[in-house]
């Protein structure tokens, strides 16, 4: 296990040295259609995240979607074991990777965008929606740092539903609210990456009540990613089976069959007072403040002070007034 300080450079270089071999990944999902990327799917167990590896196996093109540092929040210690296997695994594959993709400033789990960055050699670009603007903003209020720090700190900022490409392949950019107002879900041909806009069927639909999240703008992105064509598949950020195997993907047909939250029929007024009472009884995640302090920084960690030391805040709520 490495730490950011210390950890390999550039496994583009056949000679680059990992802590981790390769991992292997999850799931695997080739000769999807035309168009449609090979999917290599990584499922990291501390925080249920899927990472995801796309790859246009004409140039060997690849983007990465969220991907995970490890933290351990009793100790403070930030390692690179996750990043490590799946950066192995892009230099063993000879992959060349052209973006790294954030679906949105997660609250549960710390990227390592900037870890896969520097590792890639320094010019793979972090992008994620133009909207995180507004989740900086409000963070940087949240945390009592200048929100001018944040200027620049992500290489590209998508504009809601622009169009990019992947090697031959194109890629449409969805902006898809609710969640979090800056989440974009990304779709490559028939694979569309959801983000945590919506859940497997049997878990249904994430919360909506971080800042800027709203239900009625869930149930819409939600309607919104179940009206695309019946053979798409669509592949989640997370999953939290309820008594089976992890899964990474699920059609749009068995999500408007079978999805617990919003399958075919069901109205926005009954899915938003659902959401709403749900929320209203979840805590915080257990990782939320060290994820929205590195995650509104693209994967950097805040400011060392004169001796090195990086810290996380964590806004106190008292109604007894006892500092002092
Ligand atoms: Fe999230």
């Amino acid at each position: 296990m490495s730490t950011l300080a210390s950890s390999p450079h550039y496994p583009q270089q056949p000679d680059s040295k990992f802590t981790s071999g390769p991992a292997v990944p999850s799931r695997v999902h080739v000769e999807l259609g035309k168009n449609t990327p090979s999917v290599y799917s990584f499922f990291e167990q501390a925080t249920s995240t899927w990472t995801y590896v796309v790859v246009d196996p004409a140039s060997k093109e690849a983007a990465v979607i969220d991907p995970v540092l490890d933290y351990d929040h009793p100790s403070g210690k930030i390692s690179t074991e996750t990043a490590d296997g799946i950066l192995a695994f892009i230099q063993e594959k000879r992959l060349v990777v052209r973006y790294i993709l954030e679906t949105h400033a997660h609250a549960d789990h710390l990227t390592g965008a900037q870890y896969y960055k520097r590792s890639l050699g320094g010019n793979v670009p972090v992008c994620i929606g133009s909207r995180i603007k507004q989740v900086q903003q409000t963070f940087a209020r949240v945390y009592d740092v200048d929100s001018t720090l944040f200027n620049d700190t992500f290489d590209v900022y998508f504009k809601d539903d622009e169009h990019f490409t992947l090697g031959g392949m194109p890629c449409k950019v969805m902006h898809l609210p609710g969640h979090t107002p800056d989440h974009l879900g990304y779709v490559f041909g028939r694979a569309v990456f959801t983000g945590d806009s919506i859940f497997m069927p049997d878990v249904g639909s994430a919360r909506a009540d971080f800042p800027g999240g709203n239900v009625k703008d869930l149930y819409n992105s939600m309607q919104r990613l179940l009206s695309l064509p019946s053979d798409h598949l669509l592949f989640v950020g997370h999953d939290y089976p309820p008594d089976r195997d992890v899964e990474d993907v699920v059609t749009i047909e068995d999500q408007r069959r079978r999805n617990k939250h919003v399958k075919a029929g069901t109205d926005e007024a009954t899915f938003t007072a659902f959401r709403s009472a749900r929320d209203a009884q979840l805590g915080a995640p257990k990782l939320l403040h060290p994820s929205l302090q590195v995650n509104i920084r693209a994967g950097k960690l805040p400011l060392a002070d004169k001796e090195g030391r990086v810290f996380f805040k964590v806004p106190v709520r008292a109604t007894l007034a006892l500092s002092g």
